[in-house]
């Protein structure tokens, strides 16, 4: 399986600043076969990059998008709109969820929407610090994961990516954010491999990819990449700097090759 390293931009940068990025990013990557590198902008600059991209180097991926193809519904944007400008889609990320109140209803139509328009979701996961303090972590995991995928046909279930982001450490919510130990990134990972497991059986667990996010900059992407459950990495702030995502790709690389 390759490795993701997927930087997620949130709202920043504008669409000029966006293609300045994306051009320094576009010189300093390499294409390597293993390692899929994608970057999710904000919606405003999709069109532009998709033109401006080298999709061997460089893949795109939309922050959300809304489950109906067409239709009288002011505001969103559609995966077929998405369809020919990107190749993922995040979907259930926690800011969604806490900020916007999306449901886990609203989150497996659109893993649904995404799938059925031939887009990879990135299904995100995760549990905030108080379910973690009150030993919700497991009941929490198992109703998002099986929440946001009970719409998909078992032969699909692996199309999509489970991206594990615990709320307590990401780092645009919480200035106290903490940052999580690979031993806590490893618990969730093999219980979440547990529930695909148990649920659609073991071929499909092992060929699902799980990523994790949270506070991750190139200082600690070895210790999560490192993990036997780890396929990739989802960022946020450590991406909207040029070496720092760079060099984490390079780290990906070498994590890679150490265990080919
Ligand atoms: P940070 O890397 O800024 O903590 O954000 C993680 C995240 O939410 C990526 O989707």
């Amino acid at each position: 399986m390759k490795t993701y390293i997927i930087g997620n931009w949130k709202m920043n940068f504008t669409v000029g600043e966006s293609s300045l990025f994306l051009n320094k990013l576009l010189q300093k990557v390499h294409a390597y076969r293993d390692i899929e590198v994608v970057v999710s902008p904000s919606l405003m600059a999709i069109q532009s990059l998709s033109l401006q991209t080298d999709r061997r180097k460089i893949k795109l991926c939309a922050q959300n998008c809304y489950h109906r193809d067409f239709g009288a519904y002011t505001g969103e944007v559609s995966v077929t709109q998405l369809r020919a400008l990107v190749d993922y889609v995040i979907v259930g990320h926690s800011e969604r969820r806490y900020i916007f109140n999306e449901s886990d209803k609203d989150i497996r139509s659109k893993v649904s929407a995404i799938i059925r328009n031939g887009l990879t979701p990135i299904l995100c996961v995760g549990e905030t610090e108080s379910e973690r303090t009150f030993g919700e972590t497991a009941d929490v995991l198992r109703d998002q994961v099986l929440g946001g995928l009970s719409e998909v046909s078992a032969e699909d279930i692996s199309k999509v990516i489970i991206a594990y982001e615990p709320v307590w450490a990401i780092s645009g919510h919480d200035k106290a954010a903490r940052v999580a130990s690979p031993l806590d990134v490893q618990d969730a990972f093999k219980l979440i491999r547990s529930v695909l497991k148990e649920t659609y059986g073991k071929t499909t667990a092992e060929e699902t990819a799980l990523l994790f996010g949270g506070s991750v900059k190139s200082t600690n992407a070895e210790s999560y990449l490192l993990l036997d459950d780890c396929n990739g990495l989802l960022i946020g702030g450590a991406s909207l700097i040029a070496p720092e995502f760079t060099d984490i790709i390079e780290i990906a690389k070498r994590v890679k090759d150490a265990n080919a």
